[in-house]
Parts: structure tokens; sequence; C-alpha cells
């Protein structure tokens, strides 16, 4: 990896001229914030989708290619965070949505394109009972209670710096405002992560570092001598909201090993992992089986809906009616249909083949834009997914990521991105996502806006 130091006024000045740009291009976004503004809080509907100064506004997608209402036609690395893996507007996902349409979308009943998505589900992620949700956050919130349920006990071990959802059991450990806060490795903090959870729901919820199965063991055996295990370890098997950072040699099985040592429901959230890294994701690429899966995201094809897997003994906490797994929309016509189509007719061997050969490409060539200019940088990335580092040190876990992100650099690389052509997900924590449509044009795209990064930054 290259040692030379990018100049901090650089980045400023670069940062200002192309923010200044970008104010240009984009005036009727700044009409509609002010408008937004006054109706809600940020002028988004999620906090996720607010940007300083303004957020810029949407008005369709076709492919690989989003729209501004500025006319800005960009190349979507965004990807609704890691949603469209189908791109946007898929013949079949759109004629399978009208199909259903005119049969009717919600009765609150069972149909059958569940029964054929939770067949599919559970040839692919080796587990064999599947329930219905309509998001991320839904599908952890549920898995966890599953799993209260099945252990009777009532802590859960996270990651500290994953993200699983914004509901208070996971909301906590997920970043730190002052990272001094964090605590020892071998005993981090649990941090509510924002207003509004209580710090007593957040003691429910113990952290330890990602890629180190001797600390997490310590800390299980520290527990178990209190006899205070926990009933669940959640966890991204490659972490998707640090970048991508993926497991070391061993360190998932190790992880499997450990939890069954001391009876704790391994539960993996393949809520970014799942469908865009393989049909099976995570499951499938490393070979390693937890107890339970989540899904969500790509799962819908661009609908909201979410899944949870488990086996045959844990989910009889749910057939049992032990554990109420309820919700309304669960399993909606609309959403399963659309699942059912993706996993069927679009999701196929070819499509995985294609993404493989977009992203080694992507990988291949910022890694050697890095080399060319000696930049301190360095790429990562599996089938859909992908991120350069903008570090001088490897990337393991939060600490390594805190100490070693140039964060400015993140900042600058997104406004470099959107006015040349390119959308990648805000914020120093996001990874891209291609999808199926997206083409060799796009990855030049990504390709010549980056080079072009770096040529400035090291200028
Ligand atoms: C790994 C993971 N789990 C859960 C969630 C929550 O999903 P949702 O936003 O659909 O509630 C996310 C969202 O980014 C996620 O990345």
């Amino acid at each position: 990896m290259a040692e030379c130091v990018p100049n901090r006024k650089r980045i400023q000045e670069l940062t200002e001229k192309e923010e200044k740009v970008l104010e240009e291009r984009t005036p009727q976004s700044y009409e509609l914030y002010q408008r937004a503004v006054k109706a809600m809080p940020m002028g988004v509907a999620s906090t996720y989708q607010a940007r300083d100064p303004y957020p810029l506004y949407f008005t369709h997608g076709k492919g690989s290619r989003i729209f501004s209402v500025d006319g800005l036609e960009l190349s979507d690395f965004h990807n609704g965070f890691g949603c469209m893996v189908q791109g946007h507007a898929h013949p079949v996902i759109v004629e399978t949505i009208k199909k259903r349409c005119e049969l009717g979308t919600q009765f609150a009943l069972p149909t059958e394109d569940s029964i054929a998505v939770a067949e599919i589900l559970a040839k692919n992620f080796k587990l064999p009972q599947w329930r219905f949700v309509n998001s991320g956050s839904e599908a952890t919130m549920d898995a966890i209670r599953v799993a209260r349920a099945y252990t009777g006990r009532d802590k859960i071990m996270k990651i500290f710096g994953s993200y699983h959802g914004h509901h208070d059991y996971v909301m906590v450990s997920i970043g730190a405002v002052d990272y001094g806060q964090i605590g020892p490795r071998d005993n981090y903090a649990s941090l509510p992560y924002g207003g509004g959870i209580p710090q007593s729901v957040a003691d429910m919820t113990i952290p330890v570092p990602f890629n180190d199965a001797p600390m997490m063991e310590a800390r299980l055996e520290r527990m178990a001598a209190e006899n205070d295990l926990p009933a669940c370890l959640i966890m991204e098997p490659a972490m998707m909201n640090l970048g991508v950072v993926l497991p070391e040699d061993g360190y998932l099985q190790a992880v499997r090993d450990i939890t069954r040592k001391y009876g704790i429901v391994l539960i993996f959230d393949e809520v970014k992992t799942g469908i865009c890294t393989a049909a099976g994701g995570a499951v499938e690429r490393w070979g390693v089986v937890p107890d339970m899966v989540t899904l969500a995201k790509a799962l819908g094809a661009g609908l909201p809906s979410g899944a949870i897997g488990g086996t045959d003994e844990i989910m009889e906490v749910v057939s049992s009616g032990k554990v109420f797994q309820v919700g309304t929309y669960a399993g909606n016509p609309l959403s399963m249909a659309t699942a059912r189509a993706s996993l069927e007719r679009v999701m196929t061997p070819d499509a995985y083949k294609h993404l493989n050969y977009l992203n080694d490409r992507l990988i291949k060539e910022c890694d050697a834009v890095c080399a060319k200019y000696d930049f301190p940088g360095y790429t990562v990335g599996i089938s859909s997914k992908g991120c350069v580092n903008f570090a001088i040190g490897k990337i393991t876990d939060y600490e390594s990521f805190i100490k070693n992100q140039d964060h400015e650099l993140v900042a600058l690389a997104w406004l470099y991105n959107i006015n040349r052509g390119v959308i990648i997900a805000p914020g120093r924590e996001e990874e891209w996502t291609l999808s199926i449509q997206h083409n060799d044009e796009d990855i030049d795209r990504y390709v010549n806006a980056f080079e072009e990064l770096v040529r400035d930054v090291t200028a």
C-alpha cells in the first residue's frame, strides 16, 4: 500500500469547488427542498436520505441509471442502499407487478407465491423454515425475539460498528460520537445510537470486535461465569456498513464453533449480503451455516420485504405459538410475487456471473489507479458489492476503520462521482452495489471519475 499522505488544504479546496458545481447544476432540487423542509424534517422521508446543504430529488430509474429532477442522469452505484441488484424497472419485475396488481395486492391471507419463496430460500440458505416481514429492521427484531424465546435469555451480542436496523435492540454500538467512548477492546461499551434509546435497553446488547474470535470467546467466558450468557450473536458475515470488511480466513467457522460451544443462537444478518453476493449469500460463499438468517433489501426487487429463516428446532417457538411472529403486510402478495420472479427468473447463475465480471473489473481498475498515482487506497469487494478504502492500513473491524479511513476523502469522492455521472451511497460507511443491468460503460464512468479524483488530490 502507498505511503503518500493527501494534502488536507487541497482536499478542502477541491471539496468547495465540487460542491459549488453541484449546487449550480441542481436548482430544482434546491427548490423542492425549500418546499419539503416545511413538511418533513430535513426535507426527507428518512434521515438516511438527508444531505447537507440539501438532498437531491429524483424522478425515475431505468436499468443502471437514475434521473434527478434537475435532469442529471446518473449511473446508480447507490442502488437504494443495496436493494436494487436487479436494476431499475427490470422488465420481468415490471410485468410481475402489473399482473399482480390486477389480481389484488393485499389480503393478509396467504398466497402460493410465499410458499415458493420459502422453498427457494430454504434450499439456498440451508435453513428449512421461513417467515416473512417487510424490512430488514423487522427481520432482525423478530429473529432476536425468536432467539430469546428459544434460549430463555435476554441479552444479545453484536459486532461493534455493525448496523442491523433501527429498532432499539440493535441501535447500539454502531458508532461512537467520541472514539474514547468505545472502551477497551475486551469490554466494549453498549452505546445507544442516537436519542430515544434507553440505556437500560442498550445495556442488554453486548458489542464485540469483528474478525476477533478469541476476544468474542473471552467475553462469553466472562458472561458464562456470571450466568449471564446472551441469547444470540447477530452479525453480518461480511460487514457491509463500514464499506466492505470481509471475514478473515477461518473467522466465521471459529464463530460457528464458539456459539455452538456456549449454546448461543448464531444469526447471520444477510440483509445486505444475501441475494446480492450469491443466491445463497454468505452461507453459500463461505460455507458456514448459522442457526438463523435474516434477509430484506434485494429480496423484494424494489418492494418492501424481508425474511427470517431458521432451523426446525428454533422455529418451533413460532410453530408452537410461543412467539407471535406477525404483521399485517407480512408475506403480502405483491412483494412475494416480485421476490419469486426475481429469485426464479432474474437472479440467475448468468446474472451472478455478470456481476462478478463487472466487480472484478471495477476492483482491478480502481486498484490500478491507486498504484499509478501512489495513492493511499485499496479496493475490496465481492460480487455486486465493493468499495475503495481511502486508507493506509488494512480495515478489519470498527477500530481499524476509524483509525485508517480518510473521512474527508470519502466525502470528496461522493462529490467527484456525482459531478461526473455516478451516484454512490452517501456517508463514510457505504459500499457500492452493482446491478445486473450495469454494463462496461457504467464501470468506465466510475473508474474515470475515480482517476480524476486521485489525479487531482495527488497533483
Ligand atoms: C445488515 C443490515 N441489517 C438490517 C438493516 C435494516 O434494514 P431496513 O432499513 O430495511 O430496516 C440494514 C439496513 O441498511 C442492514 O444493512
